[in-house]
């Protein structure tokens, strides 16, 4: 699988022709924007381009409402931007800032510097996809604060740039993520699908709220390179992501929430399998992941899905709340179309 490919045009080149004039127009003096953070059913692992940011396969995810990040932008006259995370000021060195930096920096003329005040309302890299969600809202900020008006699909490709599951997070409820075949990731963008399933919860149990060790960026570049394991997963992860569009479609929640685990844990099968293995699981989220497998021997239609962290997700409906609750009594509910 190559990863390097080298594109025709650089990222600089491209982020110029789509804003064209509209780079250069007079900032308001703030803005702010929300956007939910998001759990994919079938997930993104690995990346085809790495300046543009460009997946393997397609990807669907679920928005988790009010669950997300609120970014707010100012103007500031300083030689570099400040970015605030959850009301502490982050240090120019640190990667996050220096993520958020780099991106204002390939979008806004050189001088204009901001003042990036972020907070979120989900545990900060713990799996949780905050990235998603603070890219998203980033992103939207500052298409409010110059003015630019782009087309969502558009805000969907510079929103990936940040981070991949960015691209998803600028829409609640389902979202898809088609890989694209462009060499600029034109049309490697999301979009939201129509259909809604006000039944559907989402469960999150915290296993930790630390910080992972393992970035997804590297951890996907390790998958790729060491674990022989990969090489099934594209074919499985579009099979999957085609099968749960239809089960969305027609509200068939077995077959939705099914797939999405086997994908969850197939993708992590890869992870084991790479050199040094890949593994965000702590004994807690195993302990869990067998209540879930026992819960659903008895006859609960209860399933779990695990993005790169020790954390669970459960998939389950209305109906089922209260037989959740009272299993995990810690457990977070999140009505996605609430
Ligand atoms: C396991 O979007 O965080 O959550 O593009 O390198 O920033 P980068 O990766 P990121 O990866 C998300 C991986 C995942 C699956 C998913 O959300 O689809």
């Amino acid at each position: 699988m190559n990863q390097t490919s080298v594109s025709l045009i650089s990222v600089n080149d491209w982020v110029s022709q789509i804003l064209g004039e509209a780079k250069h127009k007079s900032p308001a003096a703030q803005a702010s924007a929300y956007a939910p953070s998001n759990i994919a059913l079938s997930k993104y692992w690995g990346k085809r381009e790495l300046s543009f940011n460009l997946p393997i396969t397609g990807s669907l995810s679920i928005s988790l409402a009010e669950h997300g990040t609120k970014t707010g932008l100012s103007v500031i006259d300083a030689p570099m931007h400040q970015v605030i995370l959850n009301g502490k000021e982050v240090s120019a060195n640190q990667s996050f800032s220096i993520k958020v930096s780099q991106w204002l920096d390939r979008v806004l003329p050189n001088v204009l510097k901001l003042r990036v005040d972020t907070h979120n309302t989900v545990p900060t890299a713990a799996g949780l996809a905050s990235s998603a969600s603070g890219f998203a809202a980033l992103t939207l900020a500052t298409n409010s604060l110059m003015g630019w008006q782009l087309p969502e699909r558009q805000l969907s490709a510079l929103a990936r740039l940040g981070s991949g599951s960015a691209s998803r997070s600028l829409w609640h409820g389902f979202v898809k993520w088609q890989a694209g075949e462009q060499a600029n990731g034109s049309d490697s963008v999301a979009f939201p699908l129509e259909h809604q399933w006000p039944e559907l919860r989402i469960g999150l149990l915290t296993v930790s709220s630390q910080k992972k060790a393992v970035s997804s960026r590297e951890g996907m570049a390790r998958t790729i390179t060491t674990s022989a394991l990969y090489n099934q997963w594209p074919q499985q992860a579009e099979s999957d992501l085609a099968t749960i569009e239809t089960a969305i479609i027609a509200g068939d929640f077995e077959t939705m929430a099914k797939t999405a685990e086997h994908n969850a844990m197939s993708m992590h099968a890869t992870m084991a399998g790479a050199w040094p293995p890949l593994v965000y699981w702590q004994p807690d989220s195993l302990t869990q992941m067998q209540k879930v497998w026992q819960l659903r021997e008895q006859g609960l239609p209860l399933y779990l899905t695990m993005d790169a962290g020790p954390n669970l997700k459960l998939l389950f409906e209305a109906k089922h709340q209260s037989d959740v609750e009272a299993a995990f009594p810690e457990v977070q509910v999140i009505t996605p179309f609430g």
